[in-house]
């Protein structure tokens, strides 16, 4: 009977797919990590927190946070061998909701991603057309012009958000080693060179120690304005979700992950490689910013918050470069960003049609894998609609765009409340669903099921001892949960305005 039932499973794992090496689970992990988060959410919230205080809390956050929760979503994954719905409900019926939570993420923070991904095949295709005719990429547009004409043309939103999802679907389709692990393989090599020659380039300009004084310099008064239970909390958001964990992401590839592999250490090189590559975008960022500032080009400041990627840098190359030289980095800049885009959605969209995958190789069908994959990526790409609609809160003032959605939704109250659809997306998803999920994961693995289950899976691979158990205990049993619970609360003052913070 043992026998049978092993078949049976080496059978379903077939069926599901498999990543080839370790290598190539590291570079779909990593590519996963990498992302917009990274490349537009870390350079502006390190600036507006205190710089390099933010950066010291960030590390500290990644050790003693991030390190477990990997480990955590990576050791269920692969235990259970199912994505995030699958592995909740294997672990007991009455948890399956948890698993849900994490799945509905997947569809919510996919529609807006992708929106936002499209803008950055705008602004690539914008920069290349520019290299042959000028005026031809931005219509001659300022930056700031060029933003709002962009987002707020549903149509040319909708057709950019079309091509990054229909990319997204394609790779996916090929499945795990054959599709993801293909891709990543070689984009996150290539993107890594493309970062470090926009880095070089950034910090070699007249006036980037500007940047780097922004950068680096400890702002106490920053700080001490801000709070540090604030920056706290804006910390361990953008970890959480430039680490993609707190949605089973990270259960999900796991899952496809052989027991040779070694799970503690790959659980460090994650979140290693996520944070060098995080302060490496800094790098790219800021510097060229500063640059700008100081060569007094009009518009130009660290101060531009979200509008940092596409308003503050389109006009870093378009004015302060300029030429042929700011119209070739910024389109090796937007392709780079792009790349990072896709290598994150793909992980995203997988989460989302692994459940169907799983359901059929459990009934003993074929996994149809192309078709769930088409119709998920279908419904997200519809789900993101009011996303590319409603020129990210815009059309809010003017009150046409999002009027229709809103109202036809029933959700007058809720506009009041949310900027714009993506807002409100982000707000449900990483607000509210993916620190639950994570708190509940680590309460689940430090108190119900033991810490020793994890060091069980960590040490199914042959010969292989946990190093750091007592550690890793510790971090379940208390810091996670709480700190967990710090974002939580943080996130719901941000959004409802509760006055917590
Ligand atoms: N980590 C990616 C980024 O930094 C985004 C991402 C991919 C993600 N998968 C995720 C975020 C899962 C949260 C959960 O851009």
């Amino acid at each position: 009977n043992i026998c049978k039932k092993e078949g049976k499973e080496r059978m379903e794992q077939e069926k599901r797919g498999q990543f080839g090496t370790n290598f190539g689970f590291l570079m779909a992990a990593i590519g996963s990590a990498i992302g917009l988060g990274n490349i537009w959410g870390f350079p502006y919230k390190m600036g507006a927190n205190g710089g390099f205080i933010f950066l010291i809390i960030y590390l500290a956050l990644v050790s003693f946070v991030g390190f477990s929760v990997m480990l955590g979503e990576l050791a269920l994954g692969r235990k259970y061998g199912m994505g995030v719905v699958g592995t909740y409900r294997k672990i007991s019926e009455k948890y399956t909701w948890i698993g849900w939570l994490g799945w509905l993420s997947g569809f919510l923070i996919l529609a807006f991603y992708s929106v936002l991904g499209g803008f950055t095949i705008r602004y690539c295709f914008g920069f290349l057309m520019e290299i042959f005719s000028a005026g031809a990429g931005f219509g001659g547009m300022d930056s700031g012009a060029f933003f709002g004409s962009f987002t707020t043309n549903a149509p040319m939103s909708i057709l950019f958000h079309a091509i990054f999802m229909g990319a997204t679907i394609i790779i996916v389709m090929g499945g795990i080693s054959g599709g993801i692990e293909k891709f990543t393989t070689v984009a996150m090599p290539a993107l890594f060179i493309m970062m470090l020659i926009v880095v070089i380039r950034s910090v070699t300009l007249e006036g980037a120690f500007v940047g780097l004084e922004f950068m680096f310099k400890p702002d106490l008064e920053a700080l001490k304005e801000i709070g540090l239970m604030r920056v706290l909390k804006t910390a361990a958001g953008q970890m959480f979700f430039s680490l993609s964990l707190g949605m089973g992401c990270m259960i999900t590839y796991g899952s496809y992950l052989s027991k040779n592999e070694n799970l503690e250490k790959n659980a460090m090189i994650i979140p290693i490689a996520d944070t060098c590559f995080a302060t490496l975008s800094a790098l790219a960022v800021l510097p060229a910013v500063g640059a700008f500032m100081y060569q007094g080009v009009e518009g130009v400041s660290f101060g531009a918050g979200p509008g940092l990627l596409f308003v503050t840098l389109h006009r870093v190359f378009s004015v302060g470069m300029g030429g042929f030289m700011g119209n070739f980095f910024g389109a090796l800049f937007y392709f780079l960003v792009f790349i990072a885009a896709v290598t994150s959605s793909i992980s995203l969209l997988e989460v989302c049609t692994a459940y169907f995958i799983d359901k059929r190789v459990g009934k003993g069908l074929e996994p149809d894998r192309k078709k769930i994959t088409l119709i998920v990526g279908l419904t997200i790409f519809f789900l993101g609609f009011p996303v590319a609609m409603d020129g990210l809160g815009a059309g809010v003032a003017g009150g046409a765009m999002i009027d229709i959605p809103a109202t036809l939704f029933g959700m007058k109250e809720v506009r009041v409340a949310f900027d714009c659809w993506l807002d409100f997306y982000d707000m449900i998803s990483e607000g509210v669903f993916m620190p639950l999920g994570a708190m509940l994961m680590s309460l689940l693995i430090g108190w119900k099921l033991k810490t020793t289950l994890i060091k069980e899976e960590v040490e199914a691979t042959p010969g292989y001892q946990m190093r750091a158990y007592n550690f890793w205990d510790i971090c379940f049993k208390f810091v996670v949960p709480a700190v967990m619970l710090l974002v939580l609360l943080g996130q719901l003052d941000d959004f409802f305005g509760l006055g917590i913070f």
